[in-house]
């Protein structure tokens, strides 16, 4: 390929979309392509879809309206534009996506990207194509890695894949079809990614997989690994300040991981824990094979692990039968755990799962009631959490500059926004910030004179002993 073509590319849904895009970038880089972030002039125009929910599968098509429609004016104008469309609904609805959007020149499937470079080629002359294959080779062997350059202007925090797919199949849920079977990626490939992102000033790494506690890659002895034993041997590698992992199954939660959360001062005190219901009448027609004492269990084996852990989960109201006192035992669970923070959605009938053809189906105006029910419930939890933090020192990875001039932002331990009146150079930095005020999607604070403080100051390790066990810490949507 000659020449500097525009690529645009947009992420729709969980992390692993906003992974898989730039490592569809990188990929596409090196064959002469430079990254816009305006469709306007883009050559290539990469949507990364998401089919989780009806409505975010929706929202690809009215994208693609869009798309069509700055084709067409590039057309106009004697200029081509190629239109791919990348992930879950790729992957899901193959061809028929062509018939829908006849705009679109590529479907690429999430196993596929490292193809792109052939694809666009095959595409601009055969014409539009669809590639949702489940190959044997392995993509990310196949895809470009990051320059340094690239990744410092990415920031001080990170994204890597360690795991994808899911065998669990919850009767709700696309993925185990979209994304296929659980693989792991082998510890040494895993080490090698971090060590080039920790190399180019990367501080904070947070491990990913639809169900990232599942894995179980090869390790150097050839013998699987898992999670908390990958955990552990990326902690020692030099720059590595913080490490997070995301999503987790409650099934996978072993002994040896939750052992982690005590033992590795990098292991963020902060754990997306999905639950979905806290009815086990529904949490068996969800088949997610675990009941609420299961659940609770686990979590009281954390918090005897990590005291001050911030939990947050996720949550689906109006799945098929669900009753009043099956939302109830929802809404009670809230309260038990005292969640740091959750997602909650409307139940979704998704084409293809089991949930799709069960009966007694739930009124949407009950879902709607009940949702709002519950995020009044979370935000109390939410509110309490923060106003817990208020007067608390907490140290905070400085990720970049803030909202107002002269102020930067990063995040707690806890994965909270923190806002702070300090210099930029401080920005990859972790420092001792004291909370001087609450507001209900970030904190305020002021860098705390300490002594032995330093711009590079080395970890902070909490004790936790007086930290509140309830709060609310975003995370998006991923899996789990
Ligand atoms: N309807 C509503 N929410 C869903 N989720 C997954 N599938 C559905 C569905 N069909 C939610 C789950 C999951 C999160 C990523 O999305 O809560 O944990
Ligand atoms: Fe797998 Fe999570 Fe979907 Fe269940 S909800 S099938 S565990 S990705």
């Amino acid at each position: 390929m000659t020449g500097s073509r525009k690529l645009f590319v947009k992420s729709f849904g969980c992390q692993m979309n906003v992974y898989d895009s730039r490592r569809m970038a990188d990929t596409l880089v090196p064959e002469g392509y430079t990254e816009t972030a305006t469709a306007e002039d883009a050559d290539l125009i990469i949507l990364n879809t998401c089919h989780i929910r009806e409505k975010a599968a929706e929202k690809v098509y009215s994208e693609l309206g869009r798309m069509r429609r700055l084709k067409q004016a590039a057309a106009e104008a004697d200029r081509d534009v190629l239109i791919a469309v990348a992930g879950c609904v790729a992957q899901a609805e193959g061809d028929e996506i062509i018939r829908r959007a006849p705009a679109v020149d590529i479907v690429v499937g999430s196993q596929n990207y490292h193809r792109l470079p052939e694809l666009i080629v095959r595409a601009g002359r055969d014409g539009p194509l669809v590639d949702t294959e489940f190959p044997v080779d392995d993509k990310f062997d196949r895809l470009a890695a990051p320059s340094a350059a690239t990744i410092r202007a990415r920031g001080v925090t990170a994204f890597v894949t360690v795991q994808e797919g899911c065998d669990k199949f919850c009767s709700f849920c696309v993925v185990p079809y979209t994304r296929g079977a659980e693989t792991s990626r082998p510890v040494e490939k895993v080490t090698a990614e971090v060590e080039r992102l920790a190399a180019a000033g990367v501080r904070e790494i947070t491990l990913i997989g639809q169900n990232v506690n599942a894995y179980h890659g090869a390790g150097p002895d050839g013998r699987p690994w898992s999670l908390a034993r990958l955990l552990e041997r990326l902690a020692e590698l030099r720059g590595v300040e913080r490490l997070r992992y995301t999503t987790s199954h409650p099934l996978d939660m072993a002994d040896d991981l939750i052992a982690a959360h005590r033992d590795l001062p990098a292991l963020m005190p902060q754990l997306h824990l999905p639950v979905q219901s806290g009815s086990d009448r529904i949490l068996a027609a969800m088949n997610r094979r675990h009941t609420r004492t299961d659940y609770l269990d686990v979590v009281a084996r954390l918090r005897a692990a990590r005291p001050d852990l911030a939990l947050t989960s996720d949550f689906i109201v109006g799945f098929p039968g669900e009753t009043d006192a099956d939302f109830a035992d929802t809404l009670s669970l809230v309260s038990d755990v005292q969640y740091a923070g959750a997602f909650s959605f409307k139940y979704s009938s998704r084409p293809g799962t089991p949930g799709a053809d069960m009966d007694e189906q739930v009124a949407e105006a009950v879902k709607s009631e009940r949702l709002q029910r519950l995020q009044q419930a979370i935000d109390r939890s939410h509110a309490a959490f923060n106003r817990g933090c208020l007067g608390r020192t907490l140290s905070v990875l400085f990720e970049r500059p803030g909202r107002h001039a002269g102020q930067i932002v990063g995040r707690s331990p806890y994965l909270q926004p923190v806002q702070v009146d300090a210099s930029e150079s401080l920005i990859g930095a972790i420092a001792d910030v004291t909370v001087t005020e609450v507001a209900s999607n970030s904190l305020f604070g002021a860098l705390a004179t300490r002594a032995g403080w330093g711009p590079t100051p080395p970890r902070t390790v909490f004790d936790g002993s007086s930290l509140p066990l309830q709060g609310r810490v975003r995370v998006r949507d991923a899996g789990a």
